[in-house]
């Protein structure tokens, strides 16, 4: 179905519980209190040739809908709201919290955050607030109870949306005295404080909750001090999420049956989004890829976000159908672009297709950011058309997918703390850096399209073949014991360098590298050396090992790794430590564990993949060839087959003798197909 009749309205307004009958949802963040009311006219006719479904608004509106603290002016948002119900459009209401009014910061200055530097932000910009801010909360929870008792029973409510892009980190008095309190409610003592945070190291010690600072620039514990750093961005993603269900309990009580959630940043360090969406109905996402990212990193984090909550579907709730404004070079889409990532995103488990935005600003600093109505105004543009054709297929898709679950049986730990604390670390080498290494170790899996699930380090792993563990540099409690059991049990582990070094207050293991993970990887760790930019290593295997095809070249750090019932694979080719192990396997109860023991290159990580999928019996969806990528999703136990060509030049895509319909023309096809350069095909096998 591609428009609603009016009476399926409530087709939108079902409990997460009866979600699986929803269509995609297509559109995105309007903003029509930046233009006159006789436009929203011309917006509604362009929105329906677009087969646009669902809007974002008023995201930045709070001075608008507030002009002065005891005044409010909603007309033109109902005025907005009828229109778009009457044009058969739903609507993710926002709060407007994410801009606070000027009149609201200069009456109410702690409402403004001190930044990192330990200066007093003046008003501006956006998401420009202290989370802990009294006045902030009140405020922010206010205009949320307005909302609520206005548009609970609106009829094109469909979802709610909290604010923008939280991640703020504030440094400020009532931050530091929410620090405090948090430490208290986490260590109970300052004897445990003390301990747990090792202030003997350089005369760290408190004596009192009042003598902890915040860490700022203002002094350097923000950089030399990781257990207290550490704390900090965990108390700022509590502090975030707790400026999130201010608004979104109210919005709850209002409509239990209306998902409430956020649209979390694509720069996705800032905050701990297990524990945000945690608070949140839905996941939600903003997917900004720049123009020189591989796919893999953006399927990553479509992987992650389909992670969040289990494996259970979520929004991309924007990404540009054009070029961006903030990239140091706003490069153009190209055509079929803006389709290919749209249609990547259904495939890894969004059920939506939402846009920033949809009428180009034309002014302020997004004049330059692509629009699905351009500043020409009109439907005759390249990008239009090919939104439009989209809009098209996700109609034409209808709830096929639609909370469709991916199954996996390779699974990847991702965790925060784990990516704050290696990177907050001093040594062994500035280049360390968590989120690239793991999505290295995830697209040896994704290159082979073989499905992987992104799962916490607290997940339950009894449903996986294989963990993949790249720089667990922290365990947490129970962590190690976790994936001990699993290898025990018959699992397959994959980790590498800079794992098992730490406990959760970033206090090293003592007794040898990596810590609690020595037996089941059956190797200890004497010492990690840093390689220079520029300086290399190479891992030499056996000739008489044809699984692996070396040598392979390494570098960043590399681990002197000693045998404690473990084989090695292969040893390093040069240096004092020429010899050492560098790639070990271990038998350990039922199963097997692989250690890297430095930054191979890509080719070894494919290689190791391939070994261990083929071990498992693990085979992706498809035969395709290299440059082409599919993925599953599966509903009402029926599998529809994402099938994307990233290449430049035609695939040949053998379907075997299985007939199937490709949902995308309507075609039905089988044995050998050409998939046109960077086409896709959506197969569902004919019944
Ligand atoms: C973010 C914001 C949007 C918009 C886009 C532009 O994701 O949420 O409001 O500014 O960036 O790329
Ligand atoms: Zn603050």
């Amino acid at each position: 179905m591609l428009i609603p009749e009016d009476d399926s309205f409530l087709f939108f307004r079902r409990t997460m519980s009866e979600m699986s009958e929803h269509p995609i949802y297509y559109g995105g963040d309007y903003n029509p209190d930046q233009w006159p009311e006789d436009t929203w006219q011309e917006d509604m006719r362009l929105f329906r040739l677009a087969h646009v479904n669902l809007v974002t608004l008023p995201v930045f509106s709070w001075a608008k809908l507030q002009p002065a603290e005891d005044q409010y002016d909603f007309g033109w948002l109902d005025r907005i709201l009828d229109l778009l119900h009457a044009n058969h459009i739903a609507v993710c209401l926002a709060t407007p919290t994410a801009a606070q009014p000027a009149w609201m910061s200069r009456r109410y200055p702690d409402i403004l955050p001190v930044d990192e530097q330990g200066r007093k932000r003046t008003h501006g910009k956006r998401v420009n607030i202290c989370p802990n801010s009294p006045s902030f909360r009140r405020f922010a929870r206010a205009i949320a109870v307005k909302m609520a008792e206005r548009y609970a029973n609106h009829p094109a409510l469909a979802m709610w949306h909290v604010a923008n892009e939280y991640g703020t980190y504030c440094y400020c008095e009532h931050c530091e005295a929410a620090f405090r309190v948090w430490l208290q409610e986490r260590y109970q003592t300052i004897d445990e404080l003390n301990s747990r945070w090792n202030t003997a190291f350089w005369g760290h010690t408190v004596t009192c909750w009042d003598e902890i600072v915040v860490p700022s620039e203002r002094n350097d514990d923000n950089k030399w001090y990781q257990p207290i750093m550490l704390d900090y961005l965990r108390f700022m993603t509590d502090s975030n999420i707790a400026c999130y269900r201010n608004e979104a309990e109210v919005l709850k009580a209002a409509t239990p049956h209306i998902p409430v959630m956020t649209n979390m940043s694509g720069y996705i360090k800032k905050i701990d989004q297990f524990k945000m969406t945690s608070a949140m109905d839905i996941v939600g996402w903003d997917n900004y890829p720049s123009p020189r990212d591989d796919r893999a990193l953006v399927a990553f984090k479509h992987d992650l976000m389909r992670g969040l909550k289990g494996g259970r579907s979520y929004l991309m709730v924007e990404q540009s159908p054009n070029q961006q404004n903030w990239q140091p070079y706003n490069v153009l889409k190209r055509p079929g672009e803006v389709r290919r990532l749209s249609l990547q995103a259904l495939a890894h488990g969004s059920d939506s297709v939402l846009y920033f935005q949809m009428r180009q600003s034309i002014a302020g600093v997004e004049k330059f950011h692509g629009a699905l109505i351009a500043h020409a105004g009109h439907e005759h543009t390249r990008v239009f058309g090919e939104c439009a054709q989209i809009g098209a297929e996700c109609a034409r898709l209808g709830d096929v997918v639609t909370d469709a679950v991916s199954p996996a049986r390779v699974g990847i730990l991702f965790d925060w703390d784990n990516w704050w604390a290696l990177e907050l670390s001093s040594g062994p080498s500035r280049d360390l850096a968590y989120l690239p290494q793991v999505v290295k170790y995830y697209n040896a899996f994704y290159r082979r399209n073989i499905p992987v699930a992104v799962l916490p380090v607290d997940a339950d792993l009894s449903g996986y073949d294989v963990i993949v563990a790249p720089l667990l540099y922290m365990l947490k409690p129970g962590v190690a014991e976790a994936l001990t059991e699993f290898v025990r049990c018959g699992g397959r582990l994959l980790t590498s360098f800079m794992s098992g070094l730490v406990d959760e207050n970033d206090r090293v293991f003592t007794g040898g590298y990596p810590g609690p993970l020595r037996d089941v990887l059956g190797i200890w760790v004497e010492e990690t050396d840093a390689l220079l930019p520029g300086q290399g290593n190479t891992m030499e295997v056996d000739a008489s090992d044809d699984r692996l095809s070396g040598p392979y070249a390494c570098g960043l750090v590399c681990d002197l790794v000693h045998l404690r019932g473990a084989r090695a694979l292969a040893v390093y080719g040069s240096d004092f430590y020429a010899g050492m192990p560098c790639l070990t396997e271990h038998d350990f109860g039922q199963g097997r564990a692989w250690y890297v023991a430095s930054d191979a290159e890509e080719r070894l990580l494919s290689d190791l993949a391939g070994l261990i999928a083929a071990q498992c019996g693990i085979e992706p969806p498809l035969a395709v060839p290299e440059g082409v990528e599919v993925t599953r999703r599966v509903k009402d136990g029926r599998e529809v087959l994402f099938v994307i060509s990233w290449l430049d030049k035609p695939a040949a895509v053998d379907l075997g003798s299985v007939r199937c319909t490709d949902l995308l023309s309507g075609r039905e096809l089988s044995g050998s197909v050409e998939l046109a350069p960077g086409d896709s095909l959506i197969l569902q096998s004919v019944r």
